[in-house]
């Protein structure tokens, strides 16, 4: 691994002496090109520029068969190398598809030949994936496990396969992880995020208390309830209220597994049923306030002015209707931060580093979004 990073450096090195070489050539020439198509009559010069354009050109071949030959042999050691296999706990996510993207567009960037599988939110199908990249032999995985409780499992088979591993989104337990040293968690701490949307609703001019009954009545439209940040960000957001000394009531919980349709049934449903008395409807996500903020507009109510509505993820539909006054706030989960920290941490487990209990998760920080701010992340 060290001699492919050396040399992925040097051709590195050699392509970028070539590009600044070869753009050298072509600054120098094409104003002058340009000038000739303002300046007919200057056409002429055209010896001078051929003389040039070759002296230019010969310097420019030698640079880029030096670059060409480097990188045929980094592109050796690449293939040799540097394989990744990425699993996904499902393609179907809106935030996981960002994310994805974000990873992979990174890892592509940095030379790795790179393969992402669609868990489709079954562990089973999850753990072949795993194994087929084990018996391809990948130089390391990033993992987004489909279950919480599968950890233990995914953690004994790349374990025993020896093969580095980062595992994303999901975060498992401290003890857990530490029966693998080559094993990191890159995520965020999800409690952040529900102390946020807590905040969100106490920023409002009435606190979230809109018809001054002395209490917030809400309802509670939570991710996959197996998963760890719905479980806090249902938690904490909640919490951030009673920590401000206000008084809930907590009118619906229901799980809406991050999905947006399912968001909107469910805020339907509540919104037939609460009437009036919903004054905030937390979401664990933005998919799901999308869907909510649909059945909140079809029951003749408006964002902000009758009921507050905050979620989380800062996806670019939810930044819109931030901005739009139709949510009330978001939290930006921060995907391409992650999906770098992710393989920044895949690079250190490459090159040899190891990780001890209690030092293996590494958190990026969400942001509180609001009408301010949102524009910055859009
Ligand atoms: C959360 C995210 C959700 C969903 C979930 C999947 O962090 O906020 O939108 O993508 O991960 O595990």
């Amino acid at each position: 691994m060290k001699l492919t990073k050396k040399l992925t450096a040097m051709a590195m090195a050699v392509l970028m002496a070539a590009s600044l070489m070869a753009c050298g050539g072509k600054e120098a020439s094409e104003p002058a090109a340009a000038d000739t198509e303002t300046q007919e009559p200057a056409a002429d010069t055209s010896a001078a520029e051929d003389t040039e354009d070759t002296a230019a050109d010969e310097t420019e071949d030698a640079a880029t068969d030096a670059a060409e030959d480097a990188a045929d042999q980094v592109s050796d050691e690449v293939a040799a190398g540097g394989n990744i296999g990425v699993c996904i706990y499902k393609f179907d996510d809106a935030f996981m598809t960002t994310y994805r993207n974000a990873l992979q567009e990174i890892l592509e960037g940095k030379g790795y030949t790179v393969t992402v599988m669609d868990g489709k939110n079954d562990q089973a199908e999850q753990n072949n994936q795993i194994n087929n990249f084990i018996a391809q032999e990948v130089d390391a995985l990033i993992i987004n496990p489909v279950m919480t409780s599968a950890a233990d499992q995914i953690i004994a088979t790349v374990k025993d396969a020896d093969i580095p591993t980062v595992l994303i989104n999901r975060e498992p337990t401290a003890e857990q992880m530490a029966a693998y040293d080559k094993l990191v968690y890159v995520g965020c701490d999800a409690r952040q995020s529900g102390t946020m949307q807590g905040e969100l609703i106490l920023d409002t001019p009435n606190k979230g208390d809109i018809n001054g009954d002395g209490k917030i009545s809400y309802i509670m439209i939570q991710g996959d309830p197996e998963n760890i940040d719905a479980q806090y960000r249902t938690e904490y957001s909640v919490k951030a209220l009673t920590d401000a000394g206000m008084e809930v009531e907590e009118l619906d919980l229901q799980r809406g597994d991050w999905d947006r349709n399912k968001g909107q049934e469910i805020a339907q449903n509540d919104l037939a049923k609460f009437g009036e008395e919903i004054e905030v409807i937390f979401c664990n996500n933005d998919d799901m306030a999308i869907g909510a903020l649909q059945a909140i507009q079809a029951a003749g109510r408006t964002v902000n002015e009758d009921i507050y509505l905050v979620g989380v993820d800062a996806l670019d539909a939810a930044l819109n209707e931030v901005v739009n006054g139709n949510m009330t706030g978001t939290v930006l989960n921060d995907a391409n931060g992650q999906a770098a920290g992710a393989v920044e941490a895949m690079e250190a487990l490459l090159g040899g580093k190891t990780y001890a209990e209690g030092e293996q998760s590494i958190y990026v920080d969400y942001v509180k979004v609001t009408p301010d701010n949102a524009a910055d992340f859009q």
